[in-house]
């Protein structure tokens, strides 16, 4: 099978080394890649939503199948245009179209979405510039604190959460008058709180059936124990220890297969992973938000415990088959350590080199995030520059030894999370 692999991070790079492992993957083609993939198959420099690009590559290189890593192309369209093309009648995509991607595209429709088919969320209401009076006054009676979501792709960055009236309305106000978020700002939820522990859950579904990947767990801001600004996530662990079997058994009968039976009777068809962040209450799982991709650095710990051939599973989600495929998962713990250019997630700079990734032992597990080759040499390309996954049989354990590794490689201004898994040792 001739694979196209789209995205540029870590998620990407724990996806390319999955699928290049496949004895189903006669060929492997990246777009547009990083210093870290290079290894793994041909790269194009053409961009996740140069869809021209996308479908002429299709063509040309007799692709077999699409794997899409990141939301943006799904939600603008990428599936429906390469539909659209009658030479790529028999291409298998992994990503949803427009309908589906809108579950992450879209607060409202997925917030609509869950309480139509009675999916535990938050309770919600929305607002745009037509009710916005009726907003202010929603808000002046909320209780505290305050979650407020634009309604679009924001980069990570269109939700608040407000501890004050004052700062809920001013938010608010940006959102929707000063158009702060732009368009995707232009609608925004408004969310009851929920008080709880995050984790998120990986589905990958044909539409009908799905099998469900090991579970991660992200710490996403900045700081030593989950202090300071959020980030797009700076390590991760699976499995989650107070995950059991009780639990997963809620999160697979009142979340997830209601999820895959809502699609259906929407008339929305689904080939692809599905990322649901969930907010565990009390050992009750509500989700906090849906994704129309895996999760990152979540795949960096996901793809590693994973032993199931992945090239196999995607094959089946294609071909409407994945009720036959079951999944094996390493029982150890994995950990991932991301290494970030020093001032993000606020300024950072890029270009500088990154040394010691030549002397690493053979069977370490780097993921590259942002970096980039500059003839002979890797630079930071990125916020989030590299991540380090490692095994143990603890939490503590597996840290330790991602720890160990990260601390082999330097670049100018490196930071990283000593303290990923903190809460389960
Ligand atoms: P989202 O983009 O929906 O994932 O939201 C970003 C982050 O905001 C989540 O990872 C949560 O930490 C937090 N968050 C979102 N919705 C809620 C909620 N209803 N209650 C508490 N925290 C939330
Ligand atoms: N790590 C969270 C995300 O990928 O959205």
């Amino acid at each position: 099978m001739r694979i196209l692999l789209l995205g540029s991070g870590g998620r990407e790079h724990a996806l390319a080394w999955r699928i290049s492992q496949s004895p189903r993957c006669t060929a492997l083609f990246i777009a547009p890649g990083n210093a870290g993939t290079k290894e793994l198959g041909q790269h194009f420099s053409f961009g996740v939503t140069d869809f021209e690009a996308i479908r002429a590559c299709c063509v040309d290189q007799s692709i077999d199948m699409v794997v899409v890593g990141p939301e943006e192309p799904l939600v603008k369209g990428l599936v429906e245009y390469l539909r659209a093309e009658p030479l790529l009648k028999s291409l298998s995509i992994i990503g949803p179209g427009q309908e589906g991607a809108a579950l992450e595209g879209s607060k409202a429709f997925a917030k609509a979405f869950l309480q139509r088919h009675g999916i535990p969320t938050a309770s919600y209401r929305e607002f745009t510039k037509e009710n916005y009076q009726e907003g202010l006054a929603y808000l002046q009676n909320h209780t505290l604190p305050i979650v407020l979501k634009a309604d679009g792709l924001a980069a990570g960055k269109g939700v608040l959460i407000c501890n004050s009236h004052k700062e809920a309305l001013e938010g608010f106000e940006e959102m929707i008058q000063s158009a702060k978020f732009g368009e995707a700002g232009k609608k925004v939820v408004v969310e009851e709180f929920l008080q709880g522990i995050e984790i998120s859950v990986f589905v990958l579904t044909d539409g009908k059936n799905y099998v469900l990947l090991p579970e991660a767990k992200d710490y996403k801001r900045i700081g030593e124990g989950d202090s300071g600004l959020n980030t797009g996530g700076m390590g991760a662990v699976s499995p989650v220890p107070f995950v059991d079997g009780t639990l997963w058994n809620k999160i697979k009968t009142r979340v997830v297969e209601p999820t895959i039976i809502g699609l259906q009777k929407d008339s929305i068809s689904y080939c692809g992973f599905i990322f649901i962040g969930f907010m565990i209450v009390k050992d009750e799982p509500f989700v906090i938000e849906y994704n129309c991709r895996m999760g990152d650095p979540e795949t960096e710990v996901v793809m590693p415990r994973l032993q199931t051939d992945l090239v196999e599973l995607l094959a089946a989600a294609a071909a409407g088959e994945l009720k036959n495929q079951s999944i094996k998962t390493d029982p150890r713990t994995a950990c991932t350590v991301v290494a970030v250019s020093g001032g993000y997630p606020e300024d950072y700079k890029k270009g500088f080199p990154i040394q010691g990734l030549d002397q690493l032992p053979a069977s370490s597990l780097v993921f590259h995030m942002g970096t980039q080759q500059k003839g002979e040499q890797i630079v930071t390309n990125g916020g989030r520059v590299l991540a380090v996954t490692a095994f143990g049989n603890s939490i503590s354990e597996a840290a330790a030894a991602a720890r160990t590794i990260q601390d082999a490689i330097q670049f100018e201004g490196k930071y990283y999370r000593s303290d990923i898994g903190f809460e389960f040792k």
